[in-house]
Protein backbone atom coordinates (compact mmCIF):
# COMPACT_ATOMS: atom_id res chain seq x y z
CA UNK A 1 0.00 0.00 0.00
CA UNK A 2 1.32 3.71 -0.46
CA UNK A 3 1.27 6.54 2.16
CA UNK A 4 2.25 9.85 1.27
CA UNK A 5 3.75 12.63 3.45
CA UNK A 6 4.03 15.82 1.71
CA UNK A 7 6.41 18.27 3.57
CA UNK A 8 6.85 21.68 2.01
CA UNK A 9 8.62 25.13 2.81
CA UNK A 10 11.40 27.48 2.63
CA UNK A 11 14.94 27.40 3.51
CA UNK A 12 16.14 25.95 6.88
CA UNK A 13 12.64 25.81 8.23
CA UNK A 14 13.78 22.09 9.22
CA UNK A 15 11.72 19.97 6.84
CA UNK A 16 14.94 18.19 5.60
CA UNK A 17 15.60 16.95 9.39
CA UNK A 18 11.62 16.86 10.26
CA UNK A 19 11.41 14.54 7.01
CA UNK A 20 14.54 12.18 7.66
CA UNK A 21 13.23 11.55 11.07
CA UNK A 22 9.61 10.72 9.82
CA UNK A 23 10.61 8.73 7.08
CA UNK A 24 13.32 6.78 9.74
CA UNK A 25 10.44 6.21 12.33
CA UNK A 26 7.35 4.82 10.01
CA UNK A 27 9.97 3.22 7.81
CA UNK A 28 8.87 5.24 4.38
CA UNK A 29 11.47 5.77 2.00
CA UNK A 30 12.18 9.60 1.60
CA UNK A 31 13.08 12.34 -1.42
CA UNK A 32 14.74 15.57 -0.53
CA UNK A 33 13.38 16.87 -4.05
CA UNK A 34 15.43 20.00 -4.06
CA UNK A 35 18.33 18.15 -4.65
CA UNK A 36 16.63 17.31 -8.34
CA UNK A 37 17.01 20.95 -8.79
CA UNK A 38 20.24 21.24 -6.95
CA UNK A 39 21.71 18.59 -9.44
CA UNK A 40 20.21 20.41 -12.45
CA UNK A 41 20.89 24.04 -10.85
CA UNK A 42 24.75 22.45 -11.14
CA UNK A 43 24.87 21.23 -14.62
CA UNK A 44 23.44 24.70 -15.58
CA UNK A 45 26.11 26.00 -14.38
CA UNK A 46 28.89 23.67 -15.89
CA UNK A 47 27.18 25.20 -19.60
CA UNK A 48 24.02 22.84 -20.12
CA UNK A 49 20.76 24.24 -20.84
CA UNK A 50 18.04 23.56 -18.19
CA UNK A 51 15.78 21.85 -20.02
CA UNK A 52 18.24 19.48 -21.56
CA UNK A 53 19.81 19.10 -18.09
CA UNK A 54 16.64 17.81 -16.35
CA UNK A 55 14.95 15.37 -19.11
CA UNK A 56 18.72 13.68 -18.98
CA UNK A 57 19.01 14.11 -15.17
CA UNK A 58 20.39 10.17 -13.05
CA UNK A 59 20.92 8.54 -10.40
CA UNK A 60 24.56 9.72 -10.64
CA UNK A 61 23.94 13.88 -10.70
CA UNK A 62 22.24 13.64 -7.43
CA UNK A 63 25.04 11.43 -5.66
CA UNK A 64 27.29 14.85 -6.30
CA UNK A 65 29.18 16.08 -3.40
CA UNK A 66 28.91 19.74 -4.39
CA UNK A 67 25.21 19.97 -4.53
CA UNK A 68 25.18 21.79 -0.83
CA UNK A 69 27.10 24.71 -1.54
CA UNK A 70 25.71 28.58 -1.81
CA UNK A 71 25.97 28.52 -5.47
CA UNK A 72 24.16 25.54 -5.94
CA UNK A 73 21.49 26.43 -4.28
CA UNK A 74 21.12 29.82 -6.38
CA UNK A 75 21.48 28.24 -9.33
CA UNK A 76 18.68 25.19 -8.09
CA UNK A 77 16.21 28.22 -7.29
CA UNK A 78 17.02 30.05 -11.11
CA UNK A 79 16.51 27.01 -12.82
CA UNK A 80 13.12 26.16 -10.95
CA UNK A 81 11.67 29.04 -11.93
CA UNK A 82 11.03 27.17 -15.54
CA UNK A 83 8.09 25.64 -16.08
CA UNK A 84 9.84 22.50 -18.71
CA UNK A 85 12.50 22.18 -15.76
CA UNK A 86 9.42 21.36 -13.24
CA UNK A 87 7.50 19.33 -15.68
CA UNK A 88 10.01 17.59 -16.64
CA UNK A 89 11.07 16.03 -12.63
CA UNK A 90 6.88 15.31 -12.43
CA UNK A 91 7.13 11.71 -13.05
CA UNK A 92 9.77 10.83 -11.46
CA UNK A 93 8.28 12.39 -8.11
CA UNK A 94 4.82 10.92 -8.76
CA UNK A 95 6.56 7.30 -9.27
CA UNK A 96 8.67 7.58 -6.07
CA UNK A 97 5.42 9.23 -3.67
CA UNK A 98 3.40 5.83 -4.74
CA UNK A 99 5.92 3.37 -3.43
CA UNK A 100 4.92 0.57 -1.58
CA UNK A 101 5.50 0.60 1.99
CA UNK A 102 5.36 4.97 2.20
CA UNK A 103 7.11 7.81 0.91
CA UNK A 104 8.02 11.18 2.44
CA UNK A 105 8.65 13.66 -0.43
CA UNK A 106 10.37 17.01 0.89
CA UNK A 107 9.79 20.71 -1.21
CA UNK A 108 8.37 23.55 -2.10
CA UNK A 109 5.09 22.19 -4.18
CA UNK A 110 4.42 18.77 -2.98
CA UNK A 111 1.48 19.31 -1.56
CA UNK A 112 -0.27 21.68 -3.73
CA UNK A 113 1.38 20.34 -7.22
CA UNK A 114 2.96 16.97 -7.51
CA UNK A 115 1.05 15.44 -5.04
CA UNK A 116 -2.68 17.64 -4.13
CA UNK A 117 -3.77 13.69 -2.94
CA UNK A 118 -1.28 13.18 -0.36
CA UNK A 119 -2.39 11.33 2.81
CA UNK A 120 -0.59 14.20 5.04
CA UNK A 121 0.62 17.07 3.94
CA UNK A 122 3.17 19.85 6.37
CA UNK A 123 3.74 23.00 5.58
CA UNK A 124 6.88 23.86 7.91
CA UNK A 125 7.98 27.02 8.64
CA UNK A 126 10.04 29.57 10.51
CA UNK A 127 10.68 33.50 10.66
CA UNK A 128 13.47 34.15 8.31
CA UNK A 129 15.56 35.82 10.56
CA UNK A 130 16.06 32.21 12.99
CA UNK A 131 16.12 30.69 9.46
CA UNK A 132 19.15 32.79 8.63
CA UNK A 133 20.61 32.00 12.50
CA UNK A 134 20.50 27.96 12.03
CA UNK A 135 21.92 28.41 7.81
CA UNK A 136 24.52 30.64 9.23
CA UNK A 137 25.66 28.65 11.99
CA UNK A 138 25.63 25.03 9.62
CA UNK A 139 28.05 27.42 7.20
CA UNK A 140 30.57 28.53 9.94
CA UNK A 141 30.39 24.89 12.14
CA UNK A 142 31.19 23.53 8.46
CA UNK A 143 34.52 25.64 8.64
CA UNK A 144 33.43 28.50 6.29
CA UNK A 145 33.58 32.36 7.72
CA UNK A 146 29.87 33.24 6.83
CA UNK A 147 28.22 36.92 7.20
CA UNK A 148 24.91 36.79 8.99
CA UNK A 149 23.56 39.45 7.54
CA UNK A 150 24.61 38.16 4.39
CA UNK A 151 23.45 34.53 4.52
CA UNK A 152 19.51 36.38 6.18
CA UNK A 153 19.55 38.52 2.18
CA UNK A 154 20.01 35.24 0.50
CA UNK A 155 17.29 33.24 2.55
CA UNK A 156 15.15 36.28 1.95
CA UNK A 157 16.27 36.70 -2.00
CA UNK A 158 15.50 32.93 -2.41
CA UNK A 159 11.76 32.82 -0.04
CA UNK A 160 10.80 35.80 -2.26
CA UNK A 161 11.62 34.01 -5.56
CA UNK A 162 10.34 30.95 -4.75
CA UNK A 163 6.77 32.55 -3.54
CA UNK A 164 6.78 34.82 -6.63
CA UNK A 165 7.47 32.37 -9.29
CA UNK A 166 4.35 32.07 -11.81
CA UNK A 167 4.96 28.03 -11.68
CA UNK A 168 4.26 26.00 -8.89
CA UNK A 169 5.24 29.02 -6.65
CA UNK A 170 6.08 27.71 -2.64
CA UNK A 171 2.57 28.43 -1.15
CA UNK A 172 0.75 26.35 2.02
CA UNK A 173 -1.99 23.84 0.70
CA UNK A 174 -5.56 24.77 1.79
CA UNK A 175 -4.88 21.11 4.15
CA UNK A 176 -1.16 21.49 5.15
CA UNK A 177 -0.74 21.63 8.86
CA UNK A 178 1.28 24.36 9.95
CA UNK A 179 4.33 23.88 11.59
CA UNK A 180 6.33 26.58 12.79
CA UNK A 181 9.72 25.61 13.82
CA UNK A 182 10.94 29.24 15.37
CA UNK A 183 10.49 28.49 18.81
CA UNK A 184 10.63 24.50 19.05
CA UNK A 185 13.53 22.14 19.09
CA UNK A 186 14.20 19.60 16.56
CA UNK A 187 12.52 16.94 19.12
CA UNK A 188 9.51 19.27 19.61
CA UNK A 189 9.07 19.80 15.77
CA UNK A 190 9.72 16.10 14.73
CA UNK A 191 7.27 15.16 17.84
CA UNK A 192 4.26 17.35 16.10
CA UNK A 193 5.06 15.89 12.46
CA UNK A 194 4.87 12.44 14.09
CA UNK A 195 1.73 13.12 15.54
CA UNK A 196 -0.22 14.27 12.24
CA UNK A 197 0.95 11.41 10.83
CA UNK A 198 -0.29 8.87 13.07
CA UNK A 199 -3.51 10.74 13.18
CA UNK A 200 -4.00 10.53 9.72
CA UNK A 201 -3.27 6.96 9.83
CA UNK A 202 -5.48 5.90 12.05
CA UNK A 203 -8.03 7.83 10.18
CA UNK A 204 -7.39 5.71 7.19
CA UNK A 205 -7.63 2.38 9.18
CA UNK A 206 -10.38 3.34 10.89
O1 LIG B 1 17.67 22.95 1.54
P1 LIG B 1 17.11 24.22 1.03
O2 LIG B 1 15.75 24.50 1.56
O3 LIG B 1 18.05 25.37 1.15
O4 LIG B 1 16.94 24.10 -0.52
P2 LIG B 1 16.41 22.87 -1.35
O5 LIG B 1 15.20 22.29 -0.71
O6 LIG B 1 17.57 21.97 -1.60
O7 LIG B 1 15.94 23.54 -2.72
C1 LIG B 1 16.79 24.33 -3.52
C2 LIG B 1 15.91 25.18 -4.45
O8 LIG B 1 15.19 24.29 -5.33
C3 LIG B 1 14.83 25.99 -3.74
O9 LIG B 1 15.23 27.30 -3.42
C4 LIG B 1 13.68 26.01 -4.74
O10 LIG B 1 13.78 27.11 -5.59
C5 LIG B 1 13.89 24.77 -5.57
N1 LIG B 1 12.88 23.73 -5.29
C6 LIG B 1 11.64 23.81 -5.89
O11 LIG B 1 11.38 24.75 -6.62
N2 LIG B 1 10.72 22.83 -5.72
C7 LIG B 1 10.97 21.79 -4.91
N3 LIG B 1 10.04 20.84 -4.78
C8 LIG B 1 12.20 21.70 -4.25
C9 LIG B 1 13.16 22.70 -4.43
Amino acid sequence: MSFTVAIDGPAAAGKGTISKAVAQRFGFAHLDTGLLYRAVGARVAEGEEPVAAAQSLNTKDLARQDLRTQAVADAASNVATNQQVREALVEFQRDFAAKEGGAVLDGRDIGTVICPDADVKLFVTARAEVRAKRRWEELCSAGGDADYDTVLAEVKARDTRDEGRKDAPMRRADDAVLLDTSDLTIEEAIARAVAAIEQARGQGAG
